[in-house]
């Protein structure tokens, strides 16, 4: 990571003052939500469709397709996306499913390809999404190849990532998007870390899981002894970039730099960085050598959901210890999303419609969940 080292010591800094005073970063006061906005499926649909189907995601690492030719299929909450990169070495985006009759192109997941030749009549096109072969042409009749090309999806490429609407006519300006986020993204230097791993978990409905990947209140009860063992629980460094927000955790080893003069710090070593990107992405963990990058999706029902996690390495592993590392780490992220947040997201999904709660409360230690909640509500009414 090349961040700015005056930015990770002012962020230290700030860590450091709240071990001493065993404090965090806080919201103005405590704030209600009620538990309609986990159940009610009118205001789900609303929000899939007026957020996660008009703001730009970042549905995959642009390391994905790294070469020219190489693709990856994906279904994004019923939409079946393909990410093609060029031989110009343009990323771009296409409904996968062929012009003529729909079939889809390619199965999910990722290769490499000269051509997307449909597995029903044998339609082919290109990488630019240009129908480029249609079989028995001589019999089929007139056609205007130029109009059926694959239809594409809005794309850009930033900070290591692609971003695409599912929409074909919800064009997005990115750097509107990020704004001050853009730079935040780029200086994590996502496209040099080395992808190990990839793997989709199902979830609870949506914001129960997404809850959970933005607060450090429940590390220590949660987690003993998988993130929450070297993690310094209840104790947060927030910044908000418009709907985006930056968390800063700390480990265990930072309550030693209390008393050290800052000359010896190395600040990179006693804190973490969770990057999270409205309204799906998480990027945590970085500055270590690993990080793991969330997508979560809604489900096609409000109490389920669908993540994608990416495993990353900061260079690719070539020893057994480098590969033990990963997999050390690929379990214990593991049990803790899976067998920790999401084993209790899904319990608390049975208990929403009893009639416990008509509202949930979030903690002024919890401003995280407070300005995603507000974002959440502000772009489902707009
Ligand atoms: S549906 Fe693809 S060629 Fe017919
Ligand atoms: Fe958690």
């Amino acid at each position: 990571m090349n961040a700015d080292v005056n930015d990770l010591m002012s962020l230290a800094r700030r860590a450091v003052a709240h071990v001493a005073a065993r404090t965090t970063d806080q919201a103005e006061s405590t704030m209600a939500l009620p538990v309609a906005a986990y159940l009610d499926p009118e205001r789900y649909a609303r929000e899939v469709d007026r957020i996660f189907r008009r703001v730009p995601l970042a549905l995959a690492l642009a390391s994905e397709i790294a070469a020219p030719r190489s693709y990856v299929a994906r279904s994004v909450l019923g939409v079946p996306v393909l990410l093609v990169r060029g031989d110009d070495g343009v990323a771009r985006a296409f409904i996968n499913v062929c012009r003529h009759r729909g079939a889809p192109l390619c199965e999910a997941g990722r290769g490499t390809t000269t051509r997307f030749t449909c597995p029903y009549h044998a339609w082919s096109y290109d990488h630019t999404g240009a129908l480029v072969g249609v079989y028995g042409s001589s019999t089929f009749g007139d056609i205007e190849p130029a109009a059926l090309a694959l239809t594409a999806l809005p794309i850009a490429e930033r900070a290591g990532l692609l971003w695409v609407a599912l929409k074909p006519d919800a064009a997005f300006d990115i750097d509107a998007w990020l704004g001050d986020f853009a730079p935040q993204l780029e200086a994590l230097d996502l496209g040099e870390w080395h992808i190990f791993e990839q793997r989709e978990i199902e979830g609870p409905g949506w914001k129960v899981a997404w809850d959970g990947y933005l607060e450090g209140y429940h590390q220590s009860a949660l987690h003993p002894n998988t993130v929450g063992k070297n993690t310094i629980g209840n104790m947060m460094v927030v910044d908000a970039f418009g709907p985006h927000q930056r968390i800063v955790f700390g480990r265990k080893s930072l309550a030693g730099l209390v008393r050290k003069p800052e000359a010896e710090w190395e600040p990179a070593q006693h804190i973490r960085l969770i990057h999270s990107a409205f309204p799906n992405l998480s990027i945590s963990g970085v500055l270590g050598d690993h990080c793991l990058v969330s997508q979560l999706y809604p489900g096609a029902t409000p109490d389920r959901s669908l993540t994608v996690q990416s495993l990353l390495c900061r260079v690719a592993p070539v020893t057994d210890r480098e590969r033990e590392a990963n997999a050390a780490f690929s379990s214990m992220v593991l049990e803790a999303v899976r067998d920790e947040d999401y084993a209790v997201g899904f319990r608390i999904q049975e208990g929403l419609a009893s009639g416990g709660n008509t509202s949930f409360l979030f903690g002024r230690n919890e401003p995280t969940l407070q300005h995603y909640h507000r974002w959440v509500e502000r772009m489902a009414a707009g």
